[in-house]
Formats: structure tokens, C-alpha cells, sequence
């Protein structure tokens, strides 16, 4: 990934053929913070995993499925945040390369046409002597293969058909969303996430639509009003605004 080194020398990249799962291995190997980003994309994970415990698929050739570590100083803004500033700056990435009609859905799924092109998983290893890290992993579907495409309804979406067949390369690609991410997350730093609020909620998928949270002992339903100044979602709802954590909860339209 030669131009990607000539802009971030400080990029450790290992690009794999096999791992379980990119996060895993990052998780439980947490490089310590050199001051360089540590990097690992796999052609394949026998394991990859989603959030709240779900399975995440990726196809050889067809997906770019890498992990990224990130050290935060002690007292930074609420980690809560950094889910949401992950989304966006794959967004903005993907963005520069033509793709329109991208759409965030909170917290941090990047869709196109109300479809799932990205996913998204960031875990938080602690005990570190100067804050915490946050391992970001990203899966991004570039052709899913024809049978997952018939079954569409599925709801997902790739960026063959988002860039009508014109893909970028998984370095280029890799290298702009790298880029992206350590500009976002230097802003996430500095200013928290008022800084980027903006941005994301220009990106909102569900801007004032009903929407449903659910967690494992949670459902609530109302309109989407925003996310504030943690990244928490707004919803409101008959007895009043209620401030959503990104945890273990997912959204779905109603
Ligand atoms: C989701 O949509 O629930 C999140 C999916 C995250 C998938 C990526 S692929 C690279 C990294 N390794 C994993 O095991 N998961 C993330």
C-alpha cells in the first residue's frame, strides 16, 4: 500500500489471508499506543462478528474487512461518541469516490437507498497506561455474490451497485478511509462530538421518522429527533424525550 505510506508513515498495515475475526484479534492483542496506528485487513474471517453478538459475512474478493486501533488520552470525550464518528468518516470516504445518496443510520451503519452497504463495530479495550483504545472495525461489501443480490429484500447493498460496477481498489479504498478516520477521530479528540454533530445528523437516515430501539430487555418507539452532543440518539416519544446510549441497542424503522 505504497501511497498510503507516503501520506501516513505512521500506519502499521498487516493484510492477512485468513484470521477468525479482525476485531477479535485486535482485541485480545491490543498493540500498545507506539503512536502509530495499527492496522489488520483479512482477505477472509472464518468468525467475523457484528454487533449484539450477530454474525457478519463477507465474501473473498468481495468485501474489504479490516480493523483499526486508536488511543485515546484519559478524559477524552465519551467513547459512546466514537461509533458515530466512525460511520461518518467512512461515509465521507466512500463520498470522495462518487458515492451519493450515502445515509447513516444510528449508531453507525452507512447506508445507500435505505440499504446496508457498510457495517461497522467498535469495542473498547481499557486498562491502558493512558487511556483507551478503540479497536474500529469495518466491513464493507464491494460485490456481494448474485444469490445474496437476488435475495435483496435482505436489505443490503454493495458498492458494485452503488458506483455501477466501477469499484475502487481495497488499498485505495482502505488508504481513504484510514485517512478519514484519523481526521475525524483528531477533531472527536480536540472537540468532542459537537464538532462532527453537524455532519452526521445531515446524514441522518431518520430524521424525524419513527423508529423502534431495542435491546435485550428494552423496546421503545418514537420519532428520531437528532443525537446530542455524546452521540446518544433523541428520541421522543409520548411521555417525553428519551436520551439513547449506543450500547447493545439496535434501531429499526417502524
Ligand atoms: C454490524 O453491522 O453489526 C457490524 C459489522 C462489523 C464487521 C467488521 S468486518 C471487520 C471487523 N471484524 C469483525 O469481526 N467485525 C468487523
Amino acid at each position: 500500500i505504497a501511497h498510503l505510506g507516503a501520506q501516513a508513515p505512521h500506519f502499521v498495515i498487516d493484510w492477512v489471508e485468513e484470521c477468525v475475526s479482525t476485531n477479535t484479534a485486535l482485541m485480545e492483542n491490543t498493540p500498545a499506543d507506539d503512536g502509530r496506528v495499527h492496522v489488520l485487513a483479512a482477505e477472509r474471517q472464518s468468525a467475523g462478528r457484528g454487533r449484539r453478538g450477530r454474525q457478519w459475512q463477507s465474501w473473498p474478493d468481495g468485501s474489504l474487512t479490516f480493523s483499526s486501533v486508536w488511543h485515546f488520552a484519559r478524559g477524552t470525550p465519551a467513547p459512546a461518541g466514537l461509533s458515530l464518528v466512525a460511520g461518518l468518516a467512512v461515509a465521507q470516504a466512500l463520498e470522495r469516490f462518487g458515492v451519493v445518496g450515502l445515509q447513516l443510520k444510528w449508531p453507525n451503519d452507512v447506508l445507500v437507498n435505505g440499504e446496508k452497504l457498510v457495517g461497522i463495530l467498535v469495542e473498547l479495550s481499557t486498562g491502558h497506561a493512558r487511556g483507551l483504545a478503540a479497536v474500529i472495525g469495518i466491513g464493507i461489501n464491494l460485490r456481494l455474490p448474485p444469490d445474496v443480490r437476488i435475495e435483496a429484500q435482505t436489505g443490503v447493498t454493495d458498492l458494485a451497485r452503488a458506483l455501477d460496477g466501477d469499484v475502487p481498489s481495497r488499498p485505495a479504498l482502505l488508504a481513504a478511509i484510514l485517512a478519514e478516520l484519523e481526521r475525524l477521530c483528531a477533531t472527536y479528540a480536540s472537540g468532542g462530538f459537537p464538532a462532527l454533530k453537524d455532519a452526521w445528523e445531515q446524514r441522518n437516515a431518520f430524521a424525524e421518522l419513527p423508529v423502534r430501539i431495542s435491546g435485550d430487555h428494552t423496546a421503545l418507539e418514537g420519532i428520531c429527533a437528532g443525537v446530542d452532543d455524546d452521540g446518544a440518539l433523541l428520541l421522543r416519544t409520548d411521555t417525553g424525550m428519551q436520551r439513547i446510549l449506543a450500547g447493545d441497542v439496535s434501531l429499526r424503522p417502524l
